[in-house]
């Protein structure tokens, strides 16, 4: 267990806070969705209460080690200072940290916020150069990592710092690691884990780690299809990664070995083309034209799927189940989402494209916890040890 917010006296301290403000943006430089900034609310709010002075960091994009306004916090700011008024302030420099940073961070009152710039205008950040994370740690007498989402990377801000200051998690972290730490590993059972998305590749370590702890797993989405084919059936022109095919065969077996139940699709929605208006049919796994591409789960599928999730106490899912950027091929992945938001269990989202397509669908209300991170997620579900996890104090 490691040490919270709640753990350390943070009144009348210097406590700088790294959060994950990688927000979207579209071409305005308008925040797309904004859920990550909103997550990171409690402990910030907590800071304020707490007449903490309070130092925000975060990095927004990849600029290239030095300064490039396009990845601007600005639009991070501007939400914050219409939640937090005049106690908030933005302090936009190029070199994120120089004198007049840290003059005006000396002189911050009890409960007031500064925001500084995108940590990656520093090539030292991630590189985790020891001399600028020790420039951050002079700023503050305390750091608390909120920034789940980054904590797969050993950068300055999410981990060096912690070297040089105490180092203990924000509410987010605490409940990112609560629901995809603790309830993965002592799960309420049936415990399902649902996986899709494109790319078998990315997801095998999960499915490795997972196939030790679930009682049953769905495989959905592309992914599926190098499954079907390493099983001899014929996927026509669906997505296939031919070099995953005997990786594949060992999930299989692994998960028979170990008296799992591993669900496929039985039946998918396939077109000619990979478009929203291709004529499209829905055809059994045994009878997918040759000239045709999988891009949705199939009815008998849904009802395949959905009868596991009805089962199950505990459900993990990361990846949709179609194409569900397109709207004729989303009604899997829509479906899939609705029956995880009637479960009365405990379900869980892992970050990216399913939580992503939670929100689209409006379940978002209903699930028991959506994961703030993409990569980071996907890496501790593998059970890896994330370093801006490591780096904070134990309990
Ligand atoms: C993310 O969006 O996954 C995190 O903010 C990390 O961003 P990065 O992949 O650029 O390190």
């Amino acid at each position: 267990m490691k040490k919270t917010i709640k753990d350390v006296n943070v009144s009348g301290k210097r406590v700088i806070v790294r959060c994950d403000f990688n927000v979207p943006l579209d071409e305005k430089g308008n925040i797309t969705d904004d859920s990550r900034i909103t997550a990171s609310l409690p402990t910030i709010q907590y800071l304020v209460d707490k007449g903490a002075h309070i130092l925000l960091l975060s990095h927004l994009g990849r600029p290239k080690g030095e300064a490039d306004m396009k990845y601007s916090l600005l639009p991070v700011a501007q939400m914050l200072s219409g939640v937090f008024g005049s106690d908030f302030m933005f302090y936009s420099s190029p070199f994120v940290v120089d004198d007049e940073a840290k003059r005006v961070a000396a002189h911050l009152g009890p409960g007031q916020i500064m925001l500084l710039e995108n940590v990656r205008f520093r090539w030292e950040e991630t590189k985790n150069e020891p001399s600028f994370s020790r420039e951050l740690a002079g700023l503050a007498d305390i750091f608390v990592n909120d920034a789940f989402g980054s904590a797969h990377r050993a950068h300055c801000s999410t981990a060096g710092i912690a070297e040089y200051l105490p180092g203990v998690s924000g509410f987010l972290m605490e409940k990112e690691l609560e629901f995809l730490g603790n309830t993965v590993e002592n799960p309420k059972r049936p415990f399902l884990a649902i996986m899709g998305g494109a790319k078998v590749g990315d997801k095998i370590p999960v499915i490795e780690n997972l196939l030790n702890k679930v009682d049953a797993l769905i495989i959905g989405g592309g992914m599926a299809y190098t499954f079907l084919k390493a099983q001899g059936y014929e996927i026509g022109r669906s997505l296939l990664e031919e070099d995953m095919t005997n990786m594949a065969l060992s999930m299989l077996s692994k998960a028979k070995v170990r008296g799992i139940r591993l669900l496929l699709p039985v039946d998918v929605w396939a077109a000619k083309e990979f478009s929203n208006d291709a004529e499209k049919i829905c055809c059994a796994i045994d009878s997918i034209p040759p000239d045709y591409m999988g891009m949705d789960i199939g009815i008998k599928t849904v009802e395949l799927f959905g009868k596991e999730i009805e089962n199950a106490a505990t459900i993990v899912w990361n990846g949709p189940m179609g194409v569900f950027e397109m709207p004729e091929f989303a009604k899997g992945t829509k479906a899939i989402a609705e029956k995880l938001a009637e479960n009365e269990g405990t379900t869980v989202i892992g970050g990216g494209d399913s939580a992503a397509a939670v929100r689209q669908f409006g379940f978002a209300g209903k699930m028991t916890h959506i994961s703030t991170g993409g990569g980071a997620s996907m890496e501790f579900l593998e059970g890896k040890v994330l370093p801006g996890v490591a780096a904070l104090m134990d309990r």
